[in-house]
């Protein structure tokens, strides 16, 4: 046996989980819908499936379990590195129906070596608390967040997974005022514990923050509403040399998946297809740049990575909108829960952008492998945290960083504005 049966139980409760939301979400496409990719910054959505079934037999089955991979011939097309989205259609690669026998069938042998019917690798991490097991958990709920990002932007409508906001329990406990203030000092951040965690994440550190303010609620609808109103996608002083450049070029003017109708009505599309905006829910789907020049109207800026984990420790997953509870952003009263400091939704609605972009902690050491996050290291990625309504629970910890180019907005990300101290008097 190579891990504990706790372990083993804890860790086939979570694979059994995130295969069924696998499963679900490629449910009833079609072979045109699964071999498609609407855009060449994603994958068609049969890739995934592939790359899915590809990493987990690399690590638990080949390098943990000593075995040989099935499709010896696929596997450079299944490496992310090696085979860049914009080529993923172009290749050969599985189809389908193959694609998810191959998942099927890698799942078998995961199982052989999770019981212990193969030799246990020399590197005893790899095993430790059952490491690479939460590895492709967590790999193959980061590509389901994917693959839901991907059949939204090529406009699949699921309407068996429409935003639920009505299911969520309504009137919270009283709140604290919407802006709250943190004094500085030294905090510590990344993560520590025993349990699962990135290398990215890794080690964790003390950083010194000054005195800032952050924002109870992420920016909701409504807000971003009145933004659009005052004429912010207008207005140049708001924006970044970047961004402004951005915004003319693509022609941005609202958030992607925003449109008007007729009669000046603003609908919003998720999974489920477009209904009418909630002005109470998190504003989701606008880049960095628009998270920017949102900031810059209320006079703030966006939270550094340090002082967003620091207003987000004590936030509970369970206690979230996180994997898929109910198919899209919902107003942020209807969730009880706050941070340590009073902070709401720091878990799950959105992906929040942060003013970092993504580098190395000091100290840090790639493991297991440096093409998770070494290879993006220092290459204009923005530090997204905190989780969306599509991230999965285990996931979405206070801790996870998750990093994207500063123009991207079909990821499920909104904003959180900060202050420095004096600036939000
Ligand atoms: C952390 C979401 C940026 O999709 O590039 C999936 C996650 N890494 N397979 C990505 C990932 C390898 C990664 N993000
Ligand atoms: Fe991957």
């Amino acid at each position: 046996m190579h891990v504990d049966e706790l372990t083993e139980n804890a860790i086939t409760r979570r694979l059994t989980r995130v295969r069924e939301i696998t499963s679900r979400l490629i449910e009833g496409l079609t072979d045109d819908q699964m071999r498609a990719a609407p855009r060449e910054f994603v994958s068609p959505p049969v890739w995934d499936i592939g790359h899915i079934a590809a990493y987990e037999e690399l690590w638990v089955w080949c390098a943990l379990g000593g075995g040989d991979p099935q499709y010896p011939e696929f596997q450079a097309a299944y490496d992310a590195i090696a085979t860049p989205r914009a080529v993923r259609t172009a290749i050969e690669i599985l189809g389908p129906r193959e694609a998810q026998e191959y998942l099927h069938e890698t799942r078998e042998r995961t199982q052989q070596v999770m019981y212990g019917m193969r030799a246990a690798s020399c590197d005893p991490r790899l095993s430790a608390n059952g490491f690479v097991f939460d590895l492709v958990a967590a790999h193959e709920a980061q590509h389901a967040e994917t693959m839901l990002q991907e059949l939204v932007l090529a406009g699949i409508v699921r309407a068996d997974l429409a935003v639920r906001a009505a299911d969520a329990q309504w009137g919270s406990p009283p709140v604290g005022p919407a802006r709250i203030a943190i004094s500085g000092g030294e905090i510590t951040m990344g993560a520590c514990g025993e349990e699962f965690s990135y290398d990215c994440e890794r080690p964790c550190h003390a950083v010194v923050l000054e005195d800032y303010v952050i924002a109870r609620d992420p920016v909701s609808c409504g807000e971003w509403h009145a933004f659009l109103a005052a004429g912010g996608y207008e207005r140049q002083a708001l924006w970044s040399p970047a961004g402004w450049q951005w915004r003319c070029e693509e022609q941005i003017a609202h958030p992607a998946y925003w449109h008007r109708d007729g009669d000046g009505e603003w609908w919003v599309r998720y999974l489920g297809g477009a209904c009418p905006i909630i002005d109470d829910a998190p504003v989701c789907n606008v880049s960095y740049f628009e998270a920017e020049a949102y900031a810059a109207w209320v006079g703030g800026r966006l939270p550094t990575e340090g002082e967003w984990e620091w207003a987000a420790r004590g936030s509970v997953a369970d206690d979230a909108n996180l994997g898929l509870r109910f198919d899209g952003p919902i107003a942020v009263d209807a969730l009880s829960a706050t941070s340590a400091v009073g902070a709401r939704a720091m878990l799950g609605d959105v992906w929040e952008w942060t003013a970092s972009t993504f580098t190395a902690y000091p100290g840090f050491v790639a493991y297991p492998y440096a093409e998770y996050s070494q290879v993006f290291f220092d290459r204009g990625y923005q530090v997204l945290r905190g989780g969306s309504w599509a991230t999965q629970t285990h996931v979405a910890t206070t801790t996870f960083r998750n990093w994207d180019l500063p123009e991207r907005r079909h990821i499920f990300s909104g904003v959180r504005v900060a202050w420095d101290a004096a600036e939000s008097a």
